[in-house]
């Protein structure tokens, strides 16, 4: 089998790399700075320095990785650019970064799976979205509008795709337990609710993969949680998540 998965340098994208790894997978791997993956003994892993937002450079190295015959089983999108920015502002920078990366990027991501996979009758695309997304509020954070469009790229690259044998997974996580998330939050993940650890994660990630889901949104406490207040109204969601990003924001 081959897997590619973007973003798979670090945190839940490199979690799932080590994954299909031990299971005698080839896999593929890329992000900005690959000074960040660790060292591994694994001959079957190949990695790309690039950007997603740069889609010729994405599409020659998936070809590249494949080697311009073998089959592309497996396309992983685990890129995102995130910031806690709900109660706070965030640079021009931030913002362009979070645009490029979870909108453009993830199109990229879609085009390049989807041009490789076409003439396969096969093959399945996933893309890690996040629960913030389920969400509609007029205030809610860049972050949570980009996941929000991620749900619906996704779904028309579903619709597209099903004739051709291809299948799109979503997976929507609440927090995970990465390096990224507590450098955002000086390591300290006391106040985020239902926090799940690396390995869950990526046990539930890669079941709902081979089970070829449409969609995962785990864990199930968080996804009861955000099924209840995508019921409120806008007006009432605007409070409600200020206070709680304000409430995690102080000490
Ligand atoms: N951790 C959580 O609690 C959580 C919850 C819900 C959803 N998510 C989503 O899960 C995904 C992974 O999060 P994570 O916590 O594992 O973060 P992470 O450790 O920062 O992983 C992100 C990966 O994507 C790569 N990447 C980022 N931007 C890229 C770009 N423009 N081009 C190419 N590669 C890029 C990163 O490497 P480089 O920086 O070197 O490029 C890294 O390999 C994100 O989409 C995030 O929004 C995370």
């Amino acid at each position: 089998m081959n897997v590619f998965i973007a973003g798979g340098t670090s945190g839940i994208g490199y979690s799932l790399a080590m994954h299909y790894l031990s299971k005698g997978y080839h896999v593929g791997v890329c992000g900005r700075d690959l000074k960040k993956l660790p060292k591994t003994n694994f001959t079957n892993l190949e990695a790309f320095e690039l950007d997603v937002s740069d889609f010729n450079l994405l599409f020659s190295a998936v070809n590249s990785f494949l080697n311009s015959n073998k089959t592309l089983d497996i396309f992983i999108n685990c890129t995102g650019s995130y910031a806690e920015d709900v109660a706070s502002q965030i640079s021009y920078e931030e913002a362009s970064q979070m645009l490029s990366t979870n909108i453009l990027g993830t199109s990229n991501c879609f085009e390049v799976a989807r041009m490789l996979m076409k003439n396969q009758t096969s093959g399945q695309i996933a893309v890690i979205a996040s629960v913030s997304g389920l969400l509609d509020y007029e205030n809610s954070s860049l972050y949570t509008k980009t996941k929000r469009a991620v749900f619906q790229i996704a779904s028309a690259y579903r619709r597209a795709l099903k004739p051709f044998g291809i299948t799109v997974t979503t997976i929507a996580p609440g927090y995970i337990d990465t390096l990224k998330l507590r450098s955002l939050n000086n390591n300290d993940l006391s106040k985020k609710p239902f926090l799940i650890d690396l390995d869950s994660a990526t046990k539930i990630i890669s079941q709902a993969i081979e089970n070829k889901k449409e969609q995962v949104i785990f864990p199930a406490k968080m996804k009861w949680l955000m099924l209840f207040l995508a019921f409120l109204p806008s007006s009432l969601l605007n409070i409600i998540m200020f206070k709680k990003a304000k409430w995690m924001k102080t000490n």
